[in-house]
Parts: structure tokens; sequence; C-alpha cells
């Protein structure tokens, strides 16, 4: 089925749940500002909300997530939002939350319903809005993750395969949003240089990393039953090497892409134990929500293949953690060394490197070998380098666009069902196997036995 060319049309109510929630704060109001000040947000938005809050105290946070992220608010946008703004407050778990949306939204016939909810509520809210009839017309949209292994991501689809059909899910992966990450798609498919040399004759390894530099920021109950493998590893690092690993597709309609992400997905084993680095920060047992004798990781690196005639052999190492020494966000392709090192007497020993920089100051270096000054004919390494908002201006924030998707029912920065249970096919066996978990220092680039992983070493840049 063709999700793309189905006319949804335009959704005529956002629904948010979860509307006093972090994500909301943090990040969607400040999504839908952007959208009310561009002319992009024709709809009211209306929140749900456990948080027995009346509107003033409702719209004050909201705000407040609003000033926080955007440095120059327009106080006639806020206004304007303002009147497009409700709430409806209620538990759950009670069928009268479910009546009094349906209520508030009587009338709209193509709802675009928001789960910014914790995971294990997602069956629960699905049923409730099927039970006042909102399943049968509404889109839905699910923050990741997707359950929180294969069977429970399995069990919950098998749930809302019974309430609404596949074409009106969009589940969230938020790197899908990102401009940076899809400009890795542009960078491969829109320039014809790459093409002849993005394959395992002439690329050695590539490098994901996924770094911050802050820990938990008061999640300690949600993550402490996540991990870094679940949380950013299965989804946000594997999608990333989806986009560098895939065939171009021959359309860029959803189903065409994910049909060429999912051959990607397929073509990688099972990751081993025996290939993967857990670690946790010293200090986290100690955070608010985190069980005392908590054995979760903060902390992955580990090596997978992707096993097809492209990438034969080629190691693609993925890392990421909390509290480590910078927040970066990148892909490091490394390149074979010339065949013959002619200039080996006076070389220094460095491969090209083509780096995705897809945090903020997103853009794009490259490592190339230049002659050195002076008498000898030697080498040393130079660096062409562009920033992308510097060359093109500023970037959209991911959920901005993935929220405008949803309102006009574009499946493409979404994930698909069946890439999804691949995801977590691949991290099974890391997620179900309980390794040793080695402790790290904050600040530190993490345990020190994930050096082991990459023979010659991370390379930062
Ligand atoms: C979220 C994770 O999905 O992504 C967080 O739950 C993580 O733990 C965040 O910090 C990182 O997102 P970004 O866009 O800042 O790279």
């Amino acid at each position: 089925m063709n999700l793309k060319t189905i006319d949804f049309g335009d959704a005529d109510v956002l629904v948010l749940f979860g509307a006093t929630g972090d994500l909301a704060k943090k990040k969607l109001f400040p999504a839908l500002y952007s959208m009310e000040k561009s002319g992009k947000l024709n709809v009211n938005v209306v929140g749900v909300a456990s948080t027995k809050w009346n509107h003033e105290q409702f719209v004050k946070n909201a705000f407040e997530g609003i000033r926080t992220a955007i440095s120059e608010v327009d106080e006639e946008i806020l206004a304007k939002l303002d009147k497009k703004l409700s709430l409806v407050v209620g538990n759950y778990e009670d069928p009268k939350v479910y009546q009094d949306l349906a209520a508030e939204i009587t009338g709209k016939n193509k709802p675009v319903i928001y789960l910014a909810i914790p995971p294990i509520l997602f069956e629960k809210v699905t049923q409730g809005l099927a039970s006042v009839h909102l399943t049968e017309k509404c889109r839905l949209v699910l923050e990741k993750p997707f359950g929180r292994d294969l069977n429970s991501a399995q069990k919950l689809q098998a749930a809302l395969d019974q309430v609404l059909p596949e074409e009106r899910v969009y589940r969230i992966d938020h790197y899908l949003g990102k401009e940076s990450v899809e400009d890795i798609l542009i960078f491969r498919f829109a320039n014809s240089i790459w093409e002849p040399l993005w394959n395992h004759r002439y690329i050695n390894s590539v490098q994901i990393t996924m770094a911050e530099n802050f820990g938990i920021e008061g999640r300690g109950a949600f993550y402490d039953g996540v991990g870094a493998i679940r949380d950013v590893l299965q989804n946000h690092l594997l999608q990333v090497v989806a986009l560098i690993a895939m065939e171009p597709p021959s359309d860029l309609r959803s189903e065409y892409m994910e049909d060429e992400k999912i051959k990607v997905f397929r073509a990688i084993s099972t990751i081993k134990a025996e290939d993967t680095v857990r670690g946790q920060y010293v200090g986290y047992l100690d955070e608010p929500g985190v069980t005392p004798d908590s054995r979760m990781e903060t902390f992955a690196a580990t090596m997978l293949k992707v096993n097809n005639w492209r990438w034969s052999e080629v190691p693609f190492y993925l890392r990421t953690g909390k509290y480590l020494q910078e927040t970066l966000l990148e892909v490091v392709v490394e390149f074979k060394q010339p065949p013959r090192l002619l200039f080996a007497r006076t070389q220094i020993d460095a491969p090209n490197l083509l780096r995705f920089r897809l945090g903020k100051n997103d853009g794009v270096d490259i490592e190339l070998m230049a002659k050195a000054p002076g008498d000898e004919l030697s080498t040393l390494p130079v660096r062409l380098d562009v920033e992308f908002s510097a060359a093109l201006g500023e970037r959209q924030e991911a959920y901005e666009r993935l929220l405008k998707a949803a309102l006009i029912g574009d499946h493409l920065r979404f994930t698909r069902i069946d890439s999804v249970l691949e995801t977590w096919r691949i991290v099974q066996n890391i997620i179900n196997n309980d390794p040793h978990i080695y402790p790290y220092f904050k600040g530190s680039w993490g345990p020190e036995k994930a050096e082991e992983i990459v023979p010659n070493g991370w390379i930062t840049l």
C-alpha cells in the first residue's frame, strides 16, 4: 500500500495527550509556536492531561517551555496560540476522560491524536479512544519507544491492529525529523561523486557517535526501565545506519524509502553480546527514580555489519552515552588508505575521513591529505568544512517538521511497523543478556573497555 498517496486530507484538530509533560513543554509547544509564527498552525490544539491544571496554569507552563526554547518570542504570536489551546483533564484509566475529549472535539472528523505519554500507557489510551469511536477516524502519533523488546512491540502492534490500520499510525523517531539527518540522503543521492566510493571497496569503517555531556535529567523512573540501547540505539542510531547504508529509493515516497531501509535492517544480524560494551556512569544509582542496585546501562558501544554486497565486512561502530565528555552526534566514514603508500616515509598515517555532524551546528567535513609546506614531498591532513546553517540558513526543529507531517498525513518521517520489529530483533540479544556493566566517570568517553570495540580506536576529529 502506498501510504503517501492515500488522501487523509489535512487534520481538523490536534489532540495532545501528555500536554502538561516534559516533552510537550520542551519540544511540542515550541514547535507549535513556530508553526503559528509561520502561519502553518491551522487547527486548534486540545491538550489532555492527568495533572489537574486550569487553562491558565496549562498555558503558563506551555509558554514557559516556548520562552526557554526560543530566544525572541513574539507576544502577539503567543496570544494567537493561546486562543487555539484548551485542556481536558482526567485520569487515563477513567472512561470519562475519553468522553470529555470526544465532547470537546465534537464535529471534528480528522483529528490527529498525539500520545506524548509513557509507552506503558499506549494500549490503555488507545482502548479508551476506541471506546468513544475516535480510533475510527483519527491518526495516531506515538512517541518512541514502540515497545521495550520484540515481543512487547508485537503485542502493542496487535492491540493497535484491533482498532486502527497501519496507514493511520505515525510512530515517532524524532531523528527522522532532523534536517541534518535527512541531509545524509541529499548528500548521498543528490551528488554523483560519492556513489562510486560508497561501498566496501573504498570504505574501511563507519563510526556513529551520539554523546551527551548531561545525564538523565530527572527522568530516572523512565530511563531506568529503558537504558541507552532501548532509548536511542534501537531507534535513532539504527535509523542513521539505514540512511548511510540504504540503496537509493526509486522515489521519495515514504513506502519506497521504508522498503529500502528495511532491506538494510534485514541484512544486519542480531548484535552479539561479545561485540558490545555496556557502561553505567558513577552516580547513576543515586539519581531519583533509579533502583539502588540497577544494572541499567547509560552507555553502550557496539559493532554490527550490514551483510550485503555493498557493505560486505565493513564494520559499523556505534556508541552512545550519558555524561560523556561532550555533546555530539556524528557519523565518521573512514575511507581506505591509497593502495600504494607513495609518501610512506614522511606520511602521517591518516585515512581520508568524511564526517557528518548531525547535532548542533550541523554540517559536513572532509579530511584530506595535502602537501606539507617545506622542502620535503610530505603530507599533512587538512579539513574542508561547511556549517549548513551559516551556508544555507537556519534549520527547522525536528518536532515542528514531524507535527506538520502528521497534520497533512505524510508518513515520510515516521517509522513503519516492519522496520521497528526488525530493529528490535537486531538489539534483542544485547537487551536480553545481562553481561558485565562497566562503570565510567562523568566527563569521560565511557568505560575503557569500549576502546576494545574498535581495533584502531574511536575517531574524534
Ligand atoms: C531522546 C532520548 O529520544 O533523544 C533522550 O530519549 C535523548 O535520552 C534525546 O537525550 C536526544 O535527542 P537530540 O535531538 O537532542 O539528539
